[in-house]
């Protein structure tokens, strides 16, 4: 058994093509000042037609082993957080397991924009069980393939990217903790109705658009903030951390409003927390890895500071 897991290495990838606000309002009836006042977004990055999710995930992967110095072989497990999974079977952690030239056991987490710390805490106990040396957690999303461009609700919000962290024993310090929450009644706020077994793709679900992302924001909104201060609050208490001895808190990066809401309530100072999304928008299972990787290539962070990070996602997860 081993005891302590850490994060190694991380990296991330956007997808080259960058889209502003005002590139989206000719796309939607929207303007720059309502996604900025209302979200915190100025820009997100789109996927070409033929860039896969798998393709994001891969790259974020290489730069993970290029920055640890090892090889794709050395990685015993994979586990990629996805919604927007190449194929609903089999799993895009097959496809990068293939990119990567790798022999790792690989499968998918669906938790939503919780799937990064979902399969971060799988990761984690896998590796304590003794599943292996190496395991590559991966957050990887391209939203905008199922974007519904004539609903600016939800279409404004989000953007497409990959991050990725690795996972290896450590005798020092690593992860102190993970707490999951669910609350299934939550499911039908936030979803995509179609392409699943309830509603498999006939004329009727593609004429009446259902195979977009369908949000109630407000109620997300307010669920998201008591979901994110609650968790934050349950593992700060366990752990005995305050805040004056933690260092960051990275947030699920789906609304500016909604994090900064969690911090006031939590007290937090403007420098213990992490903002990206005016860069990216909502990537969803990437949100948490790819500001992970921003925070620490900014020298945000250093070995052994007290880091949370917390997310909030459909489900409600
Ligand atoms: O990753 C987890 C999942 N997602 C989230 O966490 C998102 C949670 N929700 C939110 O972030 C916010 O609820 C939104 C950003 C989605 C919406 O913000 P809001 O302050 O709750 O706005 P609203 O939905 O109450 O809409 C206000 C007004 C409406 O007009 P009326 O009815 O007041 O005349 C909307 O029609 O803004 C209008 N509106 C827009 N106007 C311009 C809605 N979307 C847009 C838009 N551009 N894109």
């Amino acid at each position: 058994m081993k005891n302590i897991i850490l994060m190694t290495s991380t990296g991330s990838y956007l997808p080259k093509k960058k889209m502003s606000n005002h590139d989206i309002s000719k796309l939607v009836d929207t303007s720059d000042e309502w996604i900025q006042q209302r979200s915190g977004i100025a820009f997100r990055h789109f996927v070409e037609k033929d860039e896969l999710t798998s393709d994001m995930a891969t790259n974020a992967a290489k730069k993970v082993i290029k920055n640890a110095k090892i090889n794709a072989q050395d990685i015993d497990l994979i586990v990629v957080a996805t919604t927007t999974p190449d194929l609903t079977f089999p799993a895009t952690a097959v496809k990068v397991q293939k990119n990567l030239n790798s022999n790792a056991i690989a499968f998918d987490i669906q938790a939503v924009c919780a799937g990064f710390v979902y399969a971060l805490s799988v990761g984690v106990s896998m590796l304590k069980d003794g599943f292996g040396e190496k395991c590559l957690v991966i957050g990887a999303d391209s939203m905008s393939k199922i974007l519904d461009w004539n609903d600016r609700t939800t279409s404004v919000l989000f953007g497409d990217g990959a991050g990725a962290v690795l996972l290896e024993a450590s005798s020092n310090y690593g992860i102190i903790d993970c707490e999951l929450g669910i609350d299934g009644s939550g499911a039908d706020f936030l979803n995509m109705p179609a392409g699943g077994s309830l509603n498999r793709a006939t004329e009727h679900t593609i004429k009446n658009k259902m195979h977009f992302v369908k949000q109630n924001g407000a109620a997300v909104f307010k669920h998201a903030v008591k979901g994110m201060y609650d968790i934050t609050h349950k593992i700060m208490e366990r752990n005995k951390i305050s805040n004056e001895n933690l260092k960051l808190f990275i947030a699920h990066q789906a609304n500016k409003r909604i994090i900064d809401a969690t911090a006031l309530k939590m007290k937090l100072s403007n420098e213990q927390v992490f903002i990206n999304i005016d860069k990216y928008a909502n990537t969803t299972a990437a949100s948490i890895p790819i500001a992970l990787c921003d925070a620490y290539e900014n020298n945000l962070l250093n070995k052994g500071d007290n880091l949370i990070m917390t997310a909030f996602g459909a489900g409600f997860t």
